[in-house]
C-alpha cells in the first residue's frame, strides 16, 4: 500500500536517526560514491593537463600568449586526452607516465600510447626548460660540466643549435646526461631520452607548432632565442642533481 507523505517523512526521520546513532551515516558519507561534489569527466581521468609554470604571456615578446594558447591549450591537451582514451580500461590506468613510456617504447602494437604519453611528458618538460628572463649562463657544477664536456658554453650553444635545426621534420633537441657525461641529442617525433636510458636536463621542441606563429619558417631564430632569452638553467641544474 502506498505511504502517505506524512508516513513517508516519518520513515525517513526514523531511518536518519538510526543511521546517525549507529555511525553508519558517517561511513556512508565517507564512501566516494556518496560524495556530494560531482566530479567532471576530466577529473576522474588518470592524467590531467599540467598548468604552465608561468603566465601564458610571460615569455613575450619571444614566445607569444597565442603560441601558448595553441601549444599548451590545444596540442598538449590533445596528447593528454588521447592518452586517457587509449589507456581507459587497461592496467595502465594506474601506472605513472614514466612507467607507461618505458613499457611501450619498444612495443610497436602500443605506438599510439607511447607517442601520446611521451608527448605529454616532453611538453611538460619543455615548459619547465624555459622561464621569464631566462638565458644567461649556468652556474656551479652544471657550468663546470658544460665546459669540460663541450669545451665552452658557446660551443654547447652552437652544437645544440645544430642539433635543433638539423632535426628533419618534427622532433626535439635535448641536453642529456648519459652515464654522467653531458651530451646533446636530437629525437624524432615523440622519442625522448628516457627511452634510451639517458637523463634529460633540458629540451627544445622543434615541431613546427612550437614556433610557426612567432617565427614562421625561421627555426634557427627560434632556437637562438630559446638559448639566449628563455632557457632555464636552474631547471637543468636541478635535473643534473
Ligand atoms: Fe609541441
Amino acid at each position: 500500500m502506498p505511504l502517505t507523505k506524512r508516513e513517508f517523512n516519518k520513515s525517513l526521520l526514523g531511518l536518519a536517526s538510526l543511521l546517525a546513532t549507529s555511525g553508519l551515516m558517517e561511513e556512508i558519507m565517507a564512501n566516494p560514491a556518496f560524495a556530494t561534489e560531482t566530479k567532471t569527466k576530466e577529473e576522474t581521468m588518470p592524467f590531467t593537463l599540467p598548468s604552465l609554470p608561468f603566465a601564458e604571456n610571460a615569455l613575450e615578446p619571444y614566445m607569444s600568449a597565442k603560441t601558448f594558447s595553441f601549444h599548451h591549450g590545444k596540442h598538449h591537451k590533445a596528447y593528454v586526452d588521447n592518452l586517457n582514451k587509449l589507456i581507459a580500461g587497461t592496467d595502465m590506468e594506474k601506472a605513472s607516465l614514466e612507467e607507461i613510456i618505458k613499457a611501450t617504447t619498444k612495443d610497436s602494437t602500443k605506438q599510439g600510447i607511447f607517442n601520446n604519453s611521451a608527448q605529454v611528458w616532453n611538453h611538460t618538460f619543455f615548459w619547465n626548460s624555459m622561464k621569464p628572463n631566462g638565458g644567461g649562463k649556468p652556474s656551479g657544477n652544471l657550468a663546470k660540466k658544460i665546459d669540460s664536456d663541450f669545451g665552452s658554453l658557446d660551443k654547447f650553444k652552437e652544437d645544440f643549435k645544430t642539433a635543433a635545426t638539423t632535426q628533419f621534420g618534427s622532433g626535439w633537441a635535448w641536453l642529456v646526461s648519459d652515464g654522467g657525461k653531458l651530451k646533446i641529442i636530437k629525437t624524432a617525433n615523440a622519442d625522448l631520452p628516457l627511452a634510451h636510458g639517458q637523463k634529460a636536463l633540458l629540451t627544445c621542441d622543434v615541431w613546427e607548432h612550437a614556433y610557426y606563429l612567432d617565427y614562421q619558417n625561421r627555426r634557427p631564430d627560434f632556437v637562438s632565442t630559446f638559448l639566449d632569452k628563455l632557457v632555464n638553467w636552474d631547471f637543468a641544474a636541478k635535473n643534473l642533481g
